[in-house]
């Protein structure tokens, strides 16, 4: 595939676009670049400072205080640097899950984040996931995915990621979590979570991580060659 392109991975909580889109540009020899990190990263800030979550103007002004980077590992891992900090560890935690979305809905903490990645992305050869990717953040990637799986496998994910990380939660709590944040990242009125007219649908619920990284670099070679 070309060096210098742009791919856009967008879908749901738990259809996969983080495990996937990094093992994408590891054999693309990309930089991975995981907006939702940075989502989290503002509200994991968010709540340790206190701050109230449904101010927006509050939360905008952390933001314009924040630095958030995001280091590639190698194998498509990111230690993500908030501040000078690693926050990588506090950022999937059911706190965080809960309130990210809140904190994602505001237009002025959006327009600040997108200023931001589509300045990560302006020399090409990246990935990028998250929700708005495709229709909002790049509209002129070169290739654009939209990863989907039935909400109960999509719950089943999360559990089992979520409890070999040592937490103690349930599938019901887990697939209620979900079903909300996808809620409200369909519903808000900025940039919702949707599916950009040319993304290419996946539906992932009876695949294995590895025929999807196949299946989407198949369509790269196509594309991009
Ligand atoms: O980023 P997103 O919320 O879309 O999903 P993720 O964080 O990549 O989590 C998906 C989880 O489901 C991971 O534990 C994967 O190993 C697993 N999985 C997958 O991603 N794709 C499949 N086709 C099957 C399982
Ligand atoms: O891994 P998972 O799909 O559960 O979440 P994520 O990709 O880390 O994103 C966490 C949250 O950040 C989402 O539920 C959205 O509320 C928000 N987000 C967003 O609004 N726009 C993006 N481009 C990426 C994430």
């Amino acid at each position: 595939a070309r060096k210098s392109a742009v791919i856009a991975v967008d879908g749901p909580a738990g259809a996969g676009k983080s495990t996937v889109a990094r093992l994408l540009a590891d054999r693309l020899g990309y930089l991975y670049l995981d907006t939702g990190a940075m989502y989290r990263a503002l509200a994991y800030k968010a709540l340790s400072e206190g701050i109230d979550l449904r101010d927006e103007a509050e939360l905008a002004e952390l933001l314009n205080q924040t630095t958030i980077e995001l280091y590639p590992k190698g194998h498509g891992q990111v230690t993500v640097m908030m501040d000078g900090q690693d926050v990588t560890g506090h950022l999937r935690t059911p706190e965080v899950n809960a309130s990210v979305a809140v904190v994602a809905g505001f237009p002025l903490v959006r327009r600040e984040m997108v200023l931001r990645q589509r300045e990560l992305a302006r020399h090409g050869g990246v990935v990028m996931d998250g929700r708005d990717i495709g229709t909002f953040v790049l509209p002129d990637a070169d290739i654009k995915f939209f990863l989907t799986a039935s909400l109960e496998a999509r719950a089943e994910r999360r559990y089992h990621e979520l409890r070999q990380a040592g937490f103690d939660v349930s599938l019901d709590r887990i697939r209620e979590e979900i079903q909300h944040r996808d809620l409200l990242d369909s519903s808000r009125p900025y940039a919702p979570l949707s599916q950009a007219a040319d993304a290419i649908l996946l539906d992932t619920t009876k695949m294995e991580v590895e025929e999807v990284v196949e299946r989407m670099l198949a369509m790269c070679d196509q594309r991009l060659n």
